[in-house]
């Protein structure tokens, strides 16, 4: 993820994004009890898995607010695996708001969760909602229950960083983690 110095400065002094996203269909929240800190991002993601429009509302430091004001303006128009793998790409993140973030890993953080709990909310929805024959297991990268038994069976993997090299699921929001970990145990108790 690229994030540039210009849109960085923007964020602090004027951050855009605020409010509530335009017809928003899912909401992730994210809190520090360490310093009080909320954030609420809302996503309206369309048909084809795009994020149409992404909002954030927020009580909390100037770090928290420029981090969501970059985030939700990078997501724009990126598919929701797309925007996971920016919201955890924390470094470039924090690179990209530039010194103002040193040491403040934890403000980024909070930022990033927020995101990725609104897009945990559609990929939940998502495979709930499916209608195919084989069951969604990865809404992110659109791998099913089939496809990811047998990755497990003919290359004998046995824990989900080896499924989601093998076939990409679990490489976005990680809604699916639970679910590939249930497939692992089930397909490595059978054989
Ligand atoms: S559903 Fe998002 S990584 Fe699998």
């Amino acid at each position: 993820m690229r994030v540039d110095a210009g849109l960085a400065a923007v964020q602090f002094s004027n951050p855009g994004n605020v409010g509530e996203a335009e017809l928003p269909n899912f909401i992730g929240r994210s809190a520090s009890f360490a310093c009080g800190a909320v954030a609420r991002v809302s996503l309206h993601v369309d048909d084809a898995q795009r994020i149409v429009d992404a909002k954030f509302k927020v009580a909390g430091c100037t770090v928290l607010v420029a981090a969501l004001s970059v985030l939700t303006e990078r997501v724009k128009n990126a598919t929701t695996a797309e925007a996971a793998a920016l919201a955890e790409d924390l470094e470039t993140i924090e690179r990209g708001l530039g010194p103002e973030v040193a040491g403040r890993g934890d403000c980024v953080l909070l930022a990033s969760e927020a995101l990725l709990e609104a897009i945990r909310a559609y990929s939940d929805s998502a495979r709930d909602h499916w209608d195919g024959d084989d069951a969604l297991i990865c809404t992110c990268f659109g791998v099913s229950e089939r496809t990811i038994e047998n990755e497990i069976q003919t290359k004998h993997l046995d824990t989900i960083a080896a499924v989601t090299r093998a076939c990409n699921a679990g490489a976005g929001c990680r809604s699916c983690y639970p679910l590939i970990e249930d497939i692992l145990e089930e397909v490595n108790r059978k054989s």
